[in-house]
């Protein structure tokens, strides 16, 4: 039955970490996935989270099924931190959430629906983008092209590129639209920008996607929903993929909502029972500890307060490294200008490496970034700054 299948390439991002696993190096440094660590090199559970799950051990008193579309409290708290809690079209009921596996659940969730309704559309991505949409989005059947984003010149956004790509866009095209922190570039449009983004929807008629993975990473909670809130404004309908895997450290309890956002209270109940049909063939419906731990934090106010200052320490932290890795390659006497690696969101830069660069850091000193130049800026710790620096100054 196996005989004429040939492996298939490893993953560009978790195929790394099992690379960094089985590399002998005592000193390795993986700086692929996007994972949060501490000075220690850890990825902590949050306090809040560890305080949580104390109460939950202590209520918790069946495993029975979460309904299909998971814990309504659950959906209520995504939607609060999408939106903010007293947004006018919550009460409405303008907006119907799925508790998902992760983010990846969210956008395949969404995909999937999308492919019952449209299946002859094609689905446009930033060049670059996550390592991850194009295959999701593939896989559930669409043609996937690209919409220019990174301006590798400036090292910023090419805004111009973007907006005429998004102009001519087809209605009921999809278009995925990173709402900060963009990965893998850590470049964001502006708010005007943004602005001009939601003309170009309103005008061109296509259906915008949200990826939502990094909220709190970026500025602060509230800030970092700015472009939903602009969307919203102008009564479009949208769809949002969001995660709790970074801001409340839940990576391995794949906790995510896929939520989407129409007219009117009838059309969203309409639509999200196909949602719903879409999960029961896929999961059935979703697992619970991840979301259960973000309700409880979010319906305590002491406990939501201790985790927004525990997200307020990772942001600082990775704006700290920021600040770091640009002294550090200075101090080397590399002579390039890395302000951009301060200005960049989130937790990547990109790097601007190229292709050998990235396999000489790999080959020559055990250090993993993933292919493009991405560096996960928020796993580098003091001890491996320095000889991350040396490493970066000499393959340059
Ligand atoms: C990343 O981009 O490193 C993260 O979103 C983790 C993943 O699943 O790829």
């Amino acid at each position: 039955m196996f005989e004429d299948l040939s492996p298939a390439p490893p993953d560009a991002i978790l195929g790394l970490t099992d690379a960094f696993q089985s590399d002998p190096h005592p000193e390795k440094i993986n700086l692929g996935v996007g994972v949060f660590k501490d000075d220690a090199g850890q990825t902590p559970v949050l306090t809040s989270v560890k305080k949580a799950e104390r109460i939950l051990l202590e209520r918790e008193t069946s495993k029975s099924y979460l309904p299909i579309s998971g814990s309504p409290q659950y959906a209520k708290g995504a939607q609060d931190l999408l939106f903010g809690k007293d947004h006018p079209f919550l009460a409405a009921g303008r907006v119907k959430t799925a508790q998902t596996p992760g983010g990846t659940g969210g956008l395949r969730v969404g995909a999937d629906f999308l492919h019952l309704f449209y299946p002859r559309a094609t689905v446009w991505v930033s060049s670059p983008t996550w390592a991850n949409h194009k295959a999701i989005f593939t896989s559930a059947g669409f043609p996937v092209k690209e919409y220019p984003y990174y301006d590798a010149e400036s090292r910023g956004l090419d805004f111009d590129g973007m907006s005429t790509a998004l102009a001519n866009i087809p209605a009921g095209d999809i278009v995925i639209l990173h709402v900060c922190c963009h990965n893998p570039t850590g470049v964001d449009p502006t708010e005007a920008q943004w602005q001009k983004i939601a003309d170009l929807a309103e005008s061109a008629g296509w259906i915008p996607f949200f990826d939502f993975a990094y909220q709190g990473f970026g500025a602060s909670v509230e800030a970092d929903r700015r472009p939903l809130h602009l969307f919203a404004e102008r009564e479009l309908d949208f769809l949002v993929s969001s995660s709790c895997s970074k801001n409340f450290g839940l990576y391995n309890e794949r906790t995510g909502a896929f939520t989407l956002v129409a007219q009117n209270a009838e059309r969203a109940d309409a639509a999200f029972s196909h949602v719903k049909k879409a999960i029961r063939s896929n999961y059935s419906n979703p697992p619970r500890h991840g979301g259960a731990i973000v309700e409880t934090i979010l319906a305590d106010e002491a406990l939501c307060a201790e985790w927004l200052g525990e997200l307020d320490g990772m942001r600082k932290r990775i704006r700290f490294l920021r600040t770091e890795l640009v002294r550090g390659l200075h101090q080397r006497g590399v002579d390039a200008d890395f302000s951009y690696i301060e200005q960049q969101n989130g937790m990547f830069s990109f790097s601007g490496l190229n292709e050998t660069q990235v396999k000489r850091l790999r080959e020559e000193h055990s250090i993993y970034i993933v292919g493009g130049g991405r560096i996960n800026v928020a796993g580098i710790t003091s001890d491996a700054l320095d000889r991350l620096c040396d490493a970066v100054a000499s393959v340059l």
